[in-house]
């Protein structure tokens, strides 16, 4: 089926079906989004685009931002990154302490809470102010001066998060935080507040389906075995203990955020924005992975 009718019809179902999902609300400022929000929108290589719902509302892209920070910190420090955090699918959730003990302080790959912090800190570390070059650097790729981080949601996740708190310090603890634990924690939180609508979304990860160059502007990101790399890691991390159910039922590298939020993409294809705020119980969108795998069966769109 071609994707107009797909997406069409993919829309229309699930605008209609129970959501048994809920709204993150261990960050405060995310609890009072309005759990019916539904938005859509699908970018392909010819430059065609496909729109449905709330899809030009901003909202918060949470952990969707850490394969952007990943981007980064991949281009300014290249394979020696991954002395200090690895590739391995975690098993575990999101914000999960089991294995950083185990590990002595090395996150299993850089999408989960602990990995992401790890690449902040060598942001920190590196950038003379990591959140001002950071968000520069995403309005480039994104092709947009709007986007911006959420103060309020910010300050609100840090004002409660002790998870985090927790996992930085322990990783302080073996060696593996260079930076004040508190200025890394500061940078995450913004990182995560960073809102976009799911049409800059959408925009913003065509990189990533055309071997780290950006389709319409030309300009290359990142080169092609990086960009393929980022992908992977995508497709085995990206939504945390619910990665192999994924893969298995949608089948293309994906990134999913607690703002409700999930990007995909199909290299050489498209890639597609969903938000949806109600999260199922591993944190990823209920409706956001509904759409995805309706959509990717009705047009056969996987990697595999
Ligand atoms: O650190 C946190 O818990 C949030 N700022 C981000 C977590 C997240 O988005 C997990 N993805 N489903």
């Amino acid at each position: 089926m071609e994707y107009k009718q797909a997406f069409s019809n993919t829309c229309i179902f699930l605008s209609e079906i129970n959501d048994p999902g809920k709204v993150a609300s261990y960050i405060p400022e995310l609890g009072s989004v309005d759990p019916t929000k539904f938005g859509v929108h699908l970018t392909t290589m010819d430059g065609d685009s496909f729109s449905h719902g709330d899809s030009h509302e901003k909202f918060s892209i949470q952990s969707i931002a850490k394969v952007l920070s990943l981007v980064l910190a991949y281009e300014l420090e290249g394979e020696k990154l991954w002395k200090r955090v690895g590739v391995e699918p975690s098993g575990t959730a999101f914000n999960s302490l089991v294995q950083l003990e185990h590990d002595r302080g090395i996150p299993r790959n850089p999408l989960i809470n602990s990995g992401a912090l790890v690449i902040c800190d060598f942001l920190v570390d590196h950038l003379k102010d990591a959140k001002q070059t950071f968000i520069e650097y995403i309005r480039k790729i994104a092709n947009n001066d709007s986007i911006d981080y959420n103060k309020k949601v910010a300050e609100s996740e840090k004002a409660h998060g002790y998870r985090n708190a927790a996992l930085i310090n322990l990783m302080k603890a073996y060696g593996n935080i260079t930076g004040n634990c508190d200025e890394v924690l500061d940078f995450y939180f913004h990182l995560c507040s960073i809102e976009m609508t799911c049409a800059e979304l959408a925009r913003t990860f065509m990189f990533l389906a055309n071997d780290g160059v950006d389709p319409f502007s030309k300009e290359r990101i990142i080169s092609t075995e990086k960009s393929k790399r980022i992908n992977t890691l995508m497709q085995l991390c990206g939504f945390y203990d619910e990665a192999g159910e994924f893969s298995f039922k949608v089948g293309i590298p994906g990134k999913s955020g607690v703002g409700g939020g999930i990007i995909a993409i199909l290299p050489e294809h498209f890639s597609v924005a969903v938000w949806s705020p109600r999260l199922n119980e591993k944190g990823n969108s209920y409706k956001g992975m509904r759409f995805l795998e309706m959509f990717n069966q009705a047009t056969d769109s996987s990697v595999f």
